[in-house]
């Protein structure tokens, strides 16, 4: 499949890579492509940012059936733009959309054409530090119908954000709650793919967490409300009494990428991991017995971010006195090195466009 490109007339201005923020300003370029049941995936096109002109009865308005990924480019100091392991998105895309009754893509196929797009999108790559360009894949079901069924045709595009830090606090410890009455997803459920309705459902809870000043949840399983999940927009890791311990991966929790990446390097350090279930109680006790060295959470968007505070059952928890600790900081470093081009990449994770 060869992808067209048709050329914006005009192009935007370049944003002040100061105050980017996170996912508010997009590139002048957009990839799509088509998929119906007769032609399978076609016409691969990169054209100009543009609204989708979709109908009201548009199967993705109602049912929430799409999927999507996050992944990052980084300029490096030599002008290079390089992906972080962008394969594994493209395999969790296509895990998230089987999940999802979607029809799977060709992972080097999109891998390609997504390196054609940011070869013409090349001057938004930010360069200012810890910024990137937000690459958002998105599949959407496209049948305008009403019935609950899986849609017939779909569309998959590729859209690209100019970012800085994802939360306000940039690489300074934040707050999360944990939430007694809801839950994001149950074993069994979607819960560990990239599909739209988790971060629907995530909503009310978060909005109470911001009503309580509280960046985001902490979510805990949906059967026996004890043990600790993810954080939504990131996975979770804890330092107790010098073991790295995060959840294992349940069916529920997002496998995420950052998140085993992570583990490889700790692995490679030769630190204890364990990939296991903690309970909300095991943190709390370990906090209070002061063997809580620190909590932080792992994400594409969040990349490493230390978490200073928890609150949990009308109580707040300080972790490592509210400072970024030396694992957080470790795995930032050694993450972000390789992802500006800073060091070797002997982990092979790396690739250019
Ligand atoms: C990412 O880290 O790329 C995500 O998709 C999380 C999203 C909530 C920003």
């Amino acid at each position: 499949m060869q992808v067209t490109i048709r050329k914006a007339e005009q192009l935007k201005a370049l944003p002040d890579e100061a105050n980017l923020g996170f996912g508010s300003i997009f590139t002048d370029h957009m990839f799509n492509i088509d998929y119906n049941p007769k032609e399978g995936w076609h016409n691969p096109r990169i054209e100009p940012y543009a609204t989708i002109s979709m109908d009201p009865a548009t199967m993705v308005l109602h049912y929430g059936q799409g999927v999507f990924e996050g992944l990052k480019a980084y300029n490096t100091d030599t002008g290079n733009i390089q992906l972080f392991r962008p394969q594994e998105n493209f395999k969790r895309l296509n895990s998230s959309c089987r999940r999802l009754c979607i029809p799977e893509i060709d992972e080097a196929f999109m891998l390609e054409a997504l390196k054609q797009l940011l070869q013409l999108e090349k001057r938004w790559v930010p360069q200012a530090p810890d910024t990137s360009l937000y690459i958002r894949p998105t599949v959407i079901a496209m049948d305008p119908f009403l019935g609950v069924r899986a849609s017939d045709t779909y569309r998959l595009y590729i859209i690209l954000s100019p970012v800085g830090a994802y939360y306000a606090e940039g690489f300074n410890p934040i707050k999360i709650w944990v939430s007694a009455d809801h839950v994001r997803a149950v074993r069994g459920g979607v819960g560990a793919t990239k599909t739209v309705g988790n971060y629907a459902a995530s909503l009310y809870a978060g909005q109470q967490a911001h009503e309580k000043g509280y960046a985001q949840v902490m979510w805990l399983d949906a059967i026996e409300r004890r043990f600790v999940e993810e954080v939504g927009s990131m996975n979770i890791f804890f330092v107790i009494d010098n073991e790295l311990i995060t959840p294992e991966l349940s069916g529920s929790i997002l496998p995420g990428i950052t998140r085993h990446s992570v583990i490889q390097l700790a692995k490679q350090w030769d630190l204890r991991i364990t990939e296991r279930k903690i309970s909300i109680e095991e943190v709390i006790d370990a906090q209070q017995g002061g063997k809580l060295q620190e909590v932080f959470g792992s994400g594409t968007a969040a990349v490493i971010s230390p978490v200073g505070e928890i609150g949990f059952a009308d109580k707040l928890f300080t972790i490592a006195d509210g400072k970024v600790g030396p694992m957080a900081q470790k795995f930032f470093d050694a993450l972000t090195d390789i992802q500006y081009g800073k060091v070797e990449d002997t982990m092979n994770w790396i690739v250019s466009i």
